[in-house]
């Protein structure tokens, strides 16, 4: 059964919206380095601001040596479950346009595009991808070598499918595609409101 089969949107959208998600559950096994570069890939392609592509992304491979260093910076909630991830991921972005060095404002905004088309392309390949901001963003910096003129936006774990059953009980419990509230408390015509 996929996402979509029970997440409901309000109006009709593409089915690939509804089915990525973020589930835990990841078998432990690997991915190809062409999986992981078509991930890449995927938020190569985000809009934006001047076409001024500020994200980054520092990855470590479970088999390789940078792995202890980056499940290291993780909570311990999401070291329980990304102990199964393939791949750990820093997303990054440049803070200053790379072209004149002024203060790029929508640096986030933008490597937030990036990471959904990274998730996306990783829905249709049948992957988790799985976003986090529980983990030490001023030891991720350090430990990383990242410099003072990015900013560390989140981690992102990517792993193949797993069993539910695999998890720890309270993750299971967890486990399942989440709901939204309603579009009319998020959209305001003419001005904000509550
Ligand atoms: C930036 C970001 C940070 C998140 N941090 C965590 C985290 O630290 N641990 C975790 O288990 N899930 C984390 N999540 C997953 C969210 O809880 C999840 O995206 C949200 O509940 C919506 O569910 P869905 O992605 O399955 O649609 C994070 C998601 C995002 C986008």
């Amino acid at each position: 059964m996929k996402p979509s089969d029970t997440r409901k949107p309000e109006h009709p959208i593409n089915p690939l919206l509804l089915d990525r998600w973020s589930p835990r559950a990841m078998s432990g096994a690997s991915i190809s380095k062409t999986e992981l570069l078509q991930l890449f890939e995927a938020a190569k392609w985000a809009p934006s601001s001047y076409n001024n592509q500020p994200w980054r992304f520092v990855y470590a491979e479970k088999e390789s040596s940078h792995w202890k260093n980056f499940f290291n910076l993780l909570v311990e909630f999401n070291q329980q479950w990304c102990k199964n991830a393939a791949v750990l991921v820093v997303a990054l972005s440049r803070k200053n346009f790379a072209s004149n060095e002024k203060p790029a404002r929508t640096h986030s905004f933008d490597a937030g595009a990036a990471w959904e088309n990274l998730a996306l392309q990783g829905t249709t390949m049948g992957l988790v991808v799985h976003a986090m901001e529980g983990f030490d963003y001023d030891k991720a910096k350090k430990e990383l070598e990242i410099p003072d003129e990015y900013n560390v936006e989140a981690m992102i774990a990517i792993g193949k499918p797993g069993n539910k059953a695999d998890l720890p009980a309270a993750i299971q419990e967890r486990e399942y595609p989440s709901d939204r509230r309603k579009l009319a408390e998020t959209i305001f015509e003419g001005r904000f409101s509550y």
